[in-house]
């Protein structure tokens, strides 16, 4: 078996999601049973709870634009759509309405280094992303470099899959059906597997939200989803 890339070869991450672009919403939506959208729409909400200071939204690893969309739907905010595969965008925007196009904004960009000024956001997504971007605390400093202060930050990630989860039976289902089943669809069992893993890799939720907090995020916190299958983790950038 051919290895699989490692998050933070953008080349090879790019690759990938560029292979698997066009069955990617079906089977986001398939395997995790519809709960996909709903863990989106918990994000939007957190995102745009009172308080958000005025500006626009940047979301990273912005793939087809689900955030996006479910964020132009609530709110008149421009949103800037980034992220390292064209070819995700590109999917994503075949989905767009005129207005939505009007609203939101693709660009072709690496997290670890946004095409954008300091302070120049009211807040960010990150979904399912975060994962894939190593050294995670360079993306998530560029992070906090890019939203202005009192702006958020909605993170939302798997979380490790080291931890048992429904008996063991999340894990089973994560290893060994999930690659079974993302093959089939969409031809590439490579995807499917490095999904797995990196899930798998990825850091306890207190991991994560101590690492934002060092980024120079406040108020820091996370609550489970799904018995902990996900977690949605928001701060605020300091002053
Ligand atoms: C699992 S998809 C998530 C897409 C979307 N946010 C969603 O909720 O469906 C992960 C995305 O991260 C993107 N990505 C990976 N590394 C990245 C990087 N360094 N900078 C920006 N985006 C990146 C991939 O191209 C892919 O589109």
């Amino acid at each position: 078996m051919a290895d699989l890339p490692v998050p933070g070869d953008n080349r090879r991450v790019a690759g990938m999601f560029g292979r698997v672009a066009g069955s990617y919403d079906l089977l986001n939506h398939v395997l995790s049973a519809g709960l996909d959208i709903v863990w989106r729409r918990a994000m939007v909400r957190t995102l745009l709870a009172p308080g958000l200071p005025h500006g626009p939204i940047l979301d990273l690893a912005a793939g087809t634009l689900d955030v996006s969309i479910a964020i132009a739907r609530k709110s008149p905010r421009l949103v800037m759509a980034a992220d390292v595969c064209g070819p995700m965008l590109q999917k994503g925007l075949g989905k767009l309405d005129e207005a939505a196009r009007r609203q939101i904004h693709p660009v072709v960009a690496d997290g670890r280094t946004l095409p954008l000024p300091d302070a120049s956001v009211a807040g960010a997504t990150i979904a399912f992303g975060i994962r894939n971007i190593r050294p995670r605390p360079d993306a998530l400093a560029e992070l906090a470099r890019v939203i202005r202060p009192g702006g958020r930050l909605i993170v939302l990630e798997f979380g490790t899959g080291k931890r048992r989860i429904w008996g063991g039976a999340y894990n089973f289902y994560l290893r060994r059906v999930l690659p079974v089943i993302g093959k089939i669809v969409s031809g590439d069992d490579e995807a499917y597997r490095y999904l797995a893993e990196t899930i798998r890799d990825f850091p306890q939720e207190a991991v994560l939200a101590d690492e934002m907090r060092r980024a120079g995020f406040a108020d820091v916190g996370y609550r489970a989803m799904a018995g902990g299958i996900v977690f949605l983790h928001a701060g605020v950038k300091a002053a």
